[in-house]
Formats: structure tokens, sequence, C-alpha cells
């Protein structure tokens, strides 16, 4: 629930956003990444293009719903070109990175978009990259950029309860592919060591 929480809310509760729109998940190979482009094309996208430093986790999104993907490693002016040829004219960032990766995204996107009126909602919810990010005063001057962010907080307590049903059911119909290893609480221990090795999400279970 946790990750895919993350993107459900921010797109159902802090923008308007309708199907046929276009979404940028920045860094989309983590656990909320991966769940964030199948809740865009769930909840109607039509392009979802996913961002992530790691090829090999990327190169699995198309299958859950990726329309193209942008790899953020190496030169930063190759990534920036890349971003600017698929991304530039995106409705909606879903942005667990911040950082400079964010930052140099933003860039990418402002210079590159088509038609700079048309508003971009860059949805700022997770910081694995770093939780300040130098934002070039230009890029919210020259085009219609929002940055806003969604959590606890931004979105009320409230709020994020009334969605959590509608997502449970989505979840239990076996909408979404989870990348999630069940782990029983007697385990515990080897789970802790295990977490230090690829990013899998281990939930722990009661014990029977
Ligand atoms: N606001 C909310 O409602 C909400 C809800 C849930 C989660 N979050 C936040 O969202 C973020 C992601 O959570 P998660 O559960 O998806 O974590 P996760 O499963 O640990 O995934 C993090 C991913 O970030 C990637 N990453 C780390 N540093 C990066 C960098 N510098 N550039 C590009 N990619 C990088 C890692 O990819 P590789 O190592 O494979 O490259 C990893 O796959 C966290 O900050 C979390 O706190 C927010």
């Amino acid at each position: 629930m946790n990750p895919a929480m993350s993107s459900w809310v921010a797109l159902r509760q802090r923008v308007p956003f309708q199907a046929g729109q276009n979404v940028l998940v920045l860094g989309a190979t983590g656990s909320a990444g991966q769940m964030a482009v199948q809740i865009a094309k769930r909840l109607g996208a039509n392009q979802v293009i996913a961002a992530g430093r790691n090829p090999g986790r990327l190169a699995g999104l198309p299958a859950l719903g990726a329309t193209a993907t942008v790899v953020l490693d190496g030169d930063a002016d190759r990534v920036a070109g890349r971003l600017g040829q698929v991304a530039a004219d995106v409705d909606v960032v879903i942005d667990y990175l911040w950082g400079e990766p964010a930052a140099a995204a933003m860039v990418a996107l402002v210079t590159g978009r088509a038609d700079r009126g048309q508003p971009l909602a860059w949805i700022q919810v997770g910081s694995v990259a770093g939780s300040t990010a130098a934002v070039p005063s230009a890029a919210l001057r020259a085009a219609r950029l929002q940055i806003i962010g969604s959590g606890q907080g931004s979105v009320s307590t409230r709020e994020i309860l009334a969605e959590l049903p509608a997502l449970a059911q989505e979840i239990t119909a076996g909408r979404f592919e989870i990348d999630a290893r069940p782990t029983s609480l007697t385990d515990v221990e080897q789970a802790w060591a295990d977490a230090a090795g690829p990013a899998q999400r281990i939930v722990i279970t009661p014990q029977n």
C-alpha cells in the first residue's frame, strides 16, 4: 500500500489529472516508482515515461506500462537531451528523486517544451537523490511550471484514508504487478540482512 499510495494519492489529490495526459516518473526503478508507472497507466495516462539510473531495472518497466524509458546515468548533456526528446511535453512529473537529477530534469523539460504555456505539474514525492535541489529561477519564469508536493500534511489524513479503499480494491483485484517478498516475522533477522541487497520490497507478515 505505501509505495502504491504515493502516486495514487498524488495523481488523485494533488493535480486535476485527466485521462489522456502524459506522465514522467522520475526515479521509476524503486518500489514506489514501479507502482507509479502502473498507476499512472491505470488512471488513464497516455504516455508514461519511466526515468531511473539503473538500466537493468528500467528494462522491465515497459512490461508494466511504460511507453518510453530514460537512463539517468552517464553524460549529463546526453541525459538532458534524451529527457528533452521523450519527456519535454508531459503534463505531470511524479518525482521520487529530487536533488541534482530533479533540477537537471526540470531544466531539460522546460527547455525542450514545445509550448511553455502548457501547464507542467511537478509533484515532489520522494528524495532519494537529495533533500535539496538547486532549481534555477528561470525554470519557474520561462514555463508554466508548478512545483507541489504530495504526502502527509499536503494531503490530510482524512483525504489519504478516503483513497485507500479504492486502491486496496485495485491491488486485491490483481491489477498491478507488485515486486514484494512476504517474509514471516520469525525470519525478520534474515530479512533485515537481505534488505541490503537488490531493492525488492520485503513485507513482514504476522507469525501463524
Ligand atoms: N510522499 C509519499 O507519499 C511517499 C510514499 C512512499 C514513498 N515515498 C518516498 O519515495 C521515495 C522512493 O521510495 P521507494 O519505496 O520506492 O524506495 P526504494 O524501493 O528503496 O527505491 C528507491 C529507488 O531509487 C533509486 N535511486 C536511489 N538513488 C538514486 C539516484 N541518485 N538517482 C536515480 N535513482 C536513484 C534506486 O535505484 P537503483 O539503486 O536501482 O539505481 C531505487 O530503486 C523515498 O524517498 C520514499 O521516502 C514517498
